[in-house]
């Protein structure tokens, strides 16, 4: 293996680090299985060291809602099993993002921990639509990779979004956007969004809806349902018998919230629907005076993810994971696999042990508790996930195309912006009686 210290070095001066650090500290490599996390893991810890050099303004500027920051790096040689020799790494609105971070109560550190300390896992706990997710390895947020539409679209509403945060206090039910990035590996660009994980870090959830109050194809397929942890839809919840348990107390302030936030999505996408409908008019002329299409430009498509912790049950499953644990050990002791955390300790709050079902609601903020009528001991997660619909023009003019070929019955969720959060919204009231 290169010398470590020297590879440290040669980075540092790529990244024209100012100071040297006198503090002995062991140096690390980052080490994932895929290069495209190595490159994330090197530049989150690029950014957020580089930012706590920079002061934190009285307030924001409306250029810092279209600034960004770029590195590039070209370190033949460097950690070559883990990391590609040459990579761009791009953020987005650093200071935008710094400060949603700080208005969602997380310190810069925790978070570059949380991406850092160990490679982030594959995950599609929250999967969807083909896209890629993955969560820090600790399980707090989580890393979906996203289109340059998204990207776009994610500028056309961060302004009005940061102001809604700052309104709310961040107390919302609407995705946690703390930071956005490109990542540029053998000339591919790739685009990731992190967010905070809607589920917990720790308590496991053993089912999970992703609801929208349409009934219309709303059934979890049968290979989504032989996988381990299968989303379910609106109507496998109404077959299911499901039910949400949760107190008068809770219920007011979970709906007060959505109802908030429902809202919000139309502010937030106003100016954005208007643009699209401009420009797909003149590349579309015909299928544009269609009237189900001009519904179809304004198509949302957000659901609630809810999930679902049963406390004696994944409580016995502990039990057993640890029978198992204590069967295999000493099996097999070689082979490092992954690098472990140096002290996972240090990145949870370990002033007091949480007992079973217990939560830290500054952590798990989305956790609901069932109530006391509840046949089970269970806790609730949900929020609103998947805001950002973005559909290029050529694909909307097609998918427009089949719904006006295949006439009413192809509706599909065609229903205009108001339709679908009335609908959205009475459905989880129902869900909620
Ligand atoms: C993380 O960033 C700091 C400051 O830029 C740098 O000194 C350190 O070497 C980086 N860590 C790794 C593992 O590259
Ligand atoms: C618990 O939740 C159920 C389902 O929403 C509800 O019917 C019941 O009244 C609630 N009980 C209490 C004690 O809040």
């Amino acid at each position: 293996m290169a010398s470590a210290s020297s590879i440290a070095a040669s980075i540092a001066s790529k990244t024209k680090t100012k100071k040297k650090h006198f503090v002995a500290q062991k140096v690390k490599l980052f080490r994932a299985s895929d290069p495209l996390l190595s490159v994330l893991m090197w530049g989150v810890n690029h950014s957020i060291n580089e930012l706590s050099h920079v002061q934190i303004p009285i307030m924001l500027m409306p250029d810092d809602f279209k600034a960004y920051s770029k590195i590039k790096v070209d370190n033949h040689l460097f950690n070559k099993e883990n990391m590609p020799s040459h990579f761009k790494f791009k953020e987005y609105c650093p200071l935008v993002f710094r400060n949603l971070r700080e208005r969602f109560g997380i310190d810069d550190q925790d978070f570059l921990n949380s991406l850092t300390r160990s490679a982030p896992l594959n995950s599609e706990a929250q999967g969807r639509s083909g896209a890629r997710f993955h969560t820090s390895y600790d399980k707090r947020y989580v890393i979906k990779t996203i289109s340059s539409e998204d990207v776009a679209e994610m500028h056309n509403i961060l302004k009005k979004y940061h102001q809604f945060i700052v309104e709310c206090h961040g107390n919302t039910l609407l995705p946690q956007f703390l930071g956005m990035y490109r990542l540029t590996v053998d000339g591919d660009e790739t685009y990731m969004i992190v967010t905070r994980n809607v589920f917990s870090h720790r308590l496991s959830v053993y089912k999970k809806y992703d609801l929208k109050g349409s009934t219309v194809a709303r059934e979890a397929s049968d290979k989504e349902k032989a996988k381990e942890l299968p989303t379910y839809k609106d109507n496998d919840f109404i077959n299911d018998g499901q039910k949400i348990y949760i107190d008068e107390e809770n219920k007011k302030m979970f709906l007060e919230k959505l109802r908030k936030d429902v809202e919000v999505l139309h502010f937030l996408f106003l100016r954005l629907h208007s643009f699209t409908l401009a420009f797909t008019s003149f590349r579309h002329p015909t299928v544009f005076h269609h009237p189900q299409f001009l519904a179809q430009l304004k198509l949302m498509d957000y659901s609630l993810l809810v999930g679902i912790h049963d406390v004696e049950r994944s409580e016995q499953e502990e039990v057993e994971s640890e029978d198992n644990e204590a069967e295999e050990e000493g099996e097999s002791d070689g082979g490092g696999i992954g690098t472990p955390p140096d002290s996972p300790s240090n990145t949870l709050d370990s002033t007091k042990p949480l007992s079973p079902g217990e939560f830290d609601p500054a952590i798990d903020v989305y956790a609901i508790k069932s109530n006391d009528s509840a046949p089970r001991k269970e806790v609730y997660f949900m929020a609103v996930i998947d805001i950002l619909q973005h559909y290029d023009a050529k694909k909307k003019a097609a998918h427009a195309a089949k719904t006006v070929k295949h006439g009413a019955g192809a509706e599909i969720s065609t229903v205009n912006p108001e339709q679908y959060s009335k609908r959205f919204y009475d459905f989880i009231t129902t869900i909620l009686s």
